[in-house]
């Protein structure tokens, strides 16, 4: 069986499937993100959400990182280990978060953001600092298209702005949201650009008639991340998957095959089929996240082979545009449709550095 692509890593002794980490892609990709915001003003608070490791995170900070983006009430405990500044995107609401909210304000002097989008979730912030001892900021979320969470009417952003301001506890920092509907290039993506460039106009200038100009708009996706200084007023970007990347970072051109940093070693199990490999990674390696009839993934050093079909523990390689024809026991890195979800699947990560392969902990794992 062979461990060792020429040239690479010595991976005989790693049992798979497992996602693997080329740590020195990596940080370029983390070095090159912080010096395009740092070039254009920006400050960069990265998404954890796409590695979950408390070493990523550092490298991110070491790079240039102002602080970190959360998701979960977990990820910004574990997080809360490595930095002192903390935006927790996503609103709070219901008794068992707002505990837990509370707890983190008590025990830590980290300095915590929520993102909101209602009076609910506002009097939840309230509640958490009351019985935190301390105060907490909030970003009142806007919905720039996506249609998920955030306000969709600016007057109702500037409604919430007041509440807020006016709520004991709680400050008034700023504004958020996520255009994850915007994938990157070409004329659609143009076009949206303009209008949530004049959708940020609007509600900052009706936010500061009202007399609650934003200290903060925090913004960002990877698939627009190079595109941030094109909408105004934004001041900081949580652009997250750009440490990594993905084949859908590929697709969308905010990422060339060199800024793969992140693949799933697989070991090929079966050729009985003709035109096809099976290799032992399946759904809960890669994630099932199909994109238009188009698979899976790809290979990373042979993206002309890609994954096309998936079962548990299965994935199928579509042999049909290569002369290769591999091995049983042959290992292969595939390179998922959607990085995040398949990282939350691994047990830890394999870190390749030069010779070198370690083991990362995944602290901020699960949902
Ligand atoms: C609220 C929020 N901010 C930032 C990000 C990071 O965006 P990306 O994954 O495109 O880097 C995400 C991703 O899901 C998100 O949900």
């Amino acid at each position: 069986m062979s461990g060792t692509a020429p040239g690479g890593p010595d991976f005989s002794a790693v049992d798979t499937p497992i996602g693997v980490v080329d740590l020195e892609r990596a940080r370029a990709n983390a070095r090159r993100v912080s010096d395009y915001a740092a070039s254009h003003g920006l400050a960069w608070r990265p998404h954890i959400k796409t590695h979950k490791s408390t070493r990523m995170a550092r490298l991110q900070l070491e790079a240039g990182a102002r602080g970190l983006t959360v998701a979960t009430l977990h990820e910004a405990e574990v997080m809360a280990t490595v930095t002192d500044d903390l935006l927790l995107a996503y609103p709070q609401v219901s008794e068992p978060r707002v505990a837990r909210l509370a707890e983190l304000l008590a025990e830590t002097k980290v300095d915590v953001r929520v993102a909101i989008d209602s009076v609910v979730a506002l009097d939840g912030l309230h509640e958490a600092a009351r019985r935190g001892g301390r105060d907490v900021g909030a970003l009142v979320e806007l919905d720039v298209g996506l249609r998920r969470v955030g306000l969709p009417d600016v007057d109702g952003v500037v409604e919430l702005a007041r509440r807020v301001a006016a709520t004991e506890g709680v400050r008034f920092d700023g504004l958020m949201f996520y255009a994850g509907h915007i994938r990157g290039g070409g004329a659609e993506a143009d076009a949206a650009m303009l209008v949530l460039a004049g959708r940020l106009e609007r509600v900052v200038s009706e936010l500061a008639a009202a007399g609650l100009e934003p200290e903060l708009v925090s913004g960002g996706t990877t698939p627009t991340v190079w595109r941030s200084h094109e909408l105004p007023h934004v001041t900081e970007i949580r652009s997250g998957t750009c440490i990594f990347n993905d084949r859908d970072q590929l697709a969308c051109g905010s990422a060339a095959p060199e800024h793969l940093a992140y693949s799933v070693l697989a070991t090929v199990v079966s050729t009985a089929l003709e035109g096809r490999a099976a290799v032992d990674a399946g759904s809960k390696a890669l994630a099932k996240e199909e994109r238009g009839g188009s698979g899976y993934g790809i290979l990373l050093d042979r993206p002309e082979v890609g994954v096309v079909a998936l079962s548990e523990e299965h994935g199928m390689l579509d042999l049909s545009g290569t002369d290769w024809r591999p091995a049983i026991g042959e290992r292969v890195r595939i390179v998922p449709n959607h990085v995040c979800v398949s990282v939350n699947l691994q047990p830890d990560l394999v870190v390749v550095d030069g010779d070198r392969i370690e083991r990362w902990p995944l602290e901020g794992r699960g949902r």
